[in-house]
């Protein structure tokens, strides 16, 4: 079967880890990608997929609607299309459940359609700003972050985020705190190599395909971001006297988890927030256990863990 994958980042990254070896994958389909291979195998643009013979096309990515647009003008059939992410659409765009529980296994393809429907609704506030299917890619956080935001107005501090790749949440704290600086940290080449050692190669090698310009260009106030490039805590040496009233911490891992921990929380104001990504989710039992070290050494803190994808836990400062 000729299988060819949508998407370079961690959703591909994640399905290689799961549910089929990189090998089977003829190529990757990435228009900005930063390297012309990924875990081994070609990147190509989406435009080099016209006139291919395409047995399954599995679209990893989050903007199913403009990608099946995209596919469309390519002449793509789109029986042989798969969408992971096919929560944008009102109705399943998925016409070909067999050929992917070939590909696939049944459970993986089972699991998946399950995780992705939640029944959604709106925030009742009166300044909500995402919306839409903008809203759709992890609902429950990106609606907690906007609310979280609402009540930072009388917080002083700058944001921060700790672990960026490709900007995909640290665009919304932009968004929604445009007055405020917004330091992003990151080697935004990977993870340190010695610490993710024996972690899933889809992972590893998904999060080297990013770079500070693929950042800057997703943040709609470009300007008010200070990028800290390399391996945190040593990108913060200038900053010990600097105060947050927002942090996102999301660096998977559990040494760079409790290093953030250590950093951040003794720099926050009273009233703010620091997310915690991944809390609970079991494919990266690091973050947990960052946790649990950091209360046992200095104390058990105000948290809330959320129902979002990947279990974040809002510690209220
Ligand atoms: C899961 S990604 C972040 C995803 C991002 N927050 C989002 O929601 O779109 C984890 C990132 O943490 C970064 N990272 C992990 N440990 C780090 C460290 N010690 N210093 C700097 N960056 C680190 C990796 O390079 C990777 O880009």
């Amino acid at each position: 079967m000729k299988i060819y994958v949508y998407g370079t980042g961690c959703g591909a990254g994640a399905l290689i880890d799961a549910a089929m070896p990189a090998e089977r994958v003829a190529a990757f389909v990435d228009g900005q990608a930063q390297l012309n291979t990924f875990l081994g195998r070609p990147v190509i643009s989406p435009e080099e997929l016209a006139g291919r013979k395409i047995d399954l096309l599995i679209v990893t990515a989050h903007q199913a609607e403009r990608i099946a647009r995209e596919l469309g003008r390519l002449g793509v059939d789109p029986d042989r299309v798969f969408y992971l992410k096919n929560h944008l659409a009102p109705v399943d765009r998925n016409r070909c459940y067999a050929l992917a529980c070939e590909a696939l296994g049944e459970d993986y393809v089972n699991h998946i359609c399950c995780s992705e429907r939640l029944i959604r609704v709106p925030l009742r506030t009166e300044r909500e700003t995402i919306t839409g299917p903008e809203a759709e890619s992890d609902y429950v956080r990106l609606k907690t972050l906007e609310a979280i935001c609402e009540r930072l107005a009388a917080v002083p501090g700058h944001a921060a985020e700790l672990g960026v790749y490709r900007g995909g949440f640290a665009r919304w704290i932009n968004l929604l705190l445009p007055e405020r600086r917004l330091y992003l940290f990151d080697t935004f080449s990977g993870f340190d190599e010695a610490e993710s050692a024996g972690c899933g190669a889809g992972l590893v090698g998904a999060h080297r395909m990013t770079g500070t310009e693929r950042v800057l260009s997703v943040l709609p106030y470009p300007e008010r971001a200070v990028i800290r490039q390399g391996l945190f805590p040593a990108t913060a040496s200038g900053l010990e006297g600097e105060r947050f009233a927002l942090v996102s911490l999301d660096v998977d891992l559990e040494e760079s988890t409790l290093a953030g921990l250590r950093w951040f929380l003794p720099r926050m104001e009273a009233g703010g927030f620091l997310l915690l990504h991944d809390y609970n989710n079991p494919m990266l039992p690091g973050v947990r256990r960052a946790l649990e070290r950091y209360e046992k050494e200095l104390g058990r803190l105000r948290a809330v863990p959320l129902c979002d994808v990947n279990g974040t836990l809002v510690i209220s400062v």
